[in-house]
């Protein structure tokens, strides 16, 4: 077990916080956590986390080993930098640089340039290394948050340019009612979806949770009432290269599966995409029904849909484990709740 923290997006409050968790209990590997700082993680955990994070997460910007941690203040730093034998972690005749941010408000601008610069000069003083700021042998990270100072050495920088990729407008078939793809990629990550599962969304529109699941390696079904649905879900996996077990014309309340491994869906919500003479909630009630019977026990449902019809409730009275839910703000009339619920 090594030290590790990771620098988080500030996108939402917990969801990039229970991704990574959900992300490392769906992958079995050993962790404690250690302390939740704004936007940073620190975790005492498997080296394999960080392949894991950087393959699946949504909303880690960058995973690294901690060397130390301390109070954010010069005394405290100085005193901590001075008792690290740099030469243990960069080799001689080898380049570096020094990254420091500051999340929010934590610390004022001028102090990234102090600490880079004053933590560049101690490791020149004190190793045989050289300065490359384009491209460095090694990297290290500082991060100012929450009144503290996080120092490591970078283990890898997760670029979010393939979610933008991926966003609903850049598909071939769009449509208003399209999940951005950072979202349906950490609804994956919450129902604690593993390679080679079967995972379903039975509402799946133009594919967004498809194509996201397909790239963490699950195998994948996807459902819809509309034919006119499912035929922009198949050109856009087609356009991604995508080959589902299945897209099927078809009601999510009477899904043609005799079992299933995990779940992840956004119902319609009624303004941009029909409940087609039903309502939300009763949807919501009748599919979490259904697939309470073609999940086995421990499996998840991650399920996406307005704050107003208390989606826990629901999930509750249905007979599952309500794990978490996450509150995502889209506009002034919507908040979504992400919930995550477990097969009993
Ligand atoms: C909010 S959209 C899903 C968006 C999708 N996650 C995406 O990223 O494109 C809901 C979808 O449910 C479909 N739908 C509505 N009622 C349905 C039902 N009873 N069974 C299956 N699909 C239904 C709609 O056609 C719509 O495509």
């Amino acid at each position: 077990m090594v030290k590790l923290f990771f620098l988080l997006s500030g996108e939402n409050e917990t969801l990039p916080y229970a991704e990574l968790i959900a992300i490392l209990e769906a992958e079995n590997l050993n962790f404690s956590i250690i302390e939740k700082l704004d936007q940073v993680m620190r975790l005492e955990a498997d080296n394999n986390c960080v392949k894991a994070v950087s393959l699946r997460s949504a909303y880690t910007r960058i995973c690294a080993r901690e060397l130390f941690t301390c109070e954010a203040n010069d005394e405290a730093i100085t005193k901590c930098l001075n008792n690290i034998e740099f030469r243990n972690f960069i080799n001689e005749n080898d380049s570096f640089a020094i990254r420091v941010k500051r999340v929010r408000n934590y610390a004022e601008k001028a102090s990234v340039m102090k600490y880079e610069s004053k933590i560049g000069k101690l490791i020149l003083k004190k190793t045989k290394t050289r300065v490359n700021l384009v491209r460095p042998d090694n990297i290290f990270i500082g991060i100012l948050t929450s009144g503290k100072f996080i120092f490591g050495l970078k283990i890898a920088i997760i670029h979010p340019k393939p979610f933008g990729e991926r966003r609903p407008k850049e598909k071939p078939f769009f449509h208003p009612s399209g999940m951005p793809s950072k979202l349906a990629r950490s609804m994956v990550n919450l129902a604690r979806a593993k390679r080679n599962d079967l995972l379903v969304d039975p509402f799946c529109g133009t594919g967004s949770t498809l194509i996201e699941a397909t790239y963490i390696g699950c195998r994948t079904v996807g459902l819809d009432a509309q034919l006119k649905m499912i035929k922009g879900c198949i050109k856009n996996l087609e356009h991604f290269n995508i080959s589902p077990e299945g897209v099927i014309h078809s009601d999510a309340r009477k899904p043609p599966l005799a079992k299933v491994d995990c779940v992840v869906t956004d119902p319609p919500y009624g303004r941009c995409c029909s409940t087609m003479k039903s309502t939300t909630k009763r949807i919501v009630e009748e599919t979490l029904d259904v697939f309470n019977s073609l999940l086995d026990k421990g499996n998840k449902i991650c399920i996406a849909s307005p704050k107003s019809i208390d989606l826990s409730i629901i999930g509750v009275r249905i007979g599952y484990k309500h794990l978490e839910s996450h509150f995502v703000y889209v506009h002034g009339s919507l908040t979504r709740e992400i919930a995550v619920f477990e097969k009993r």
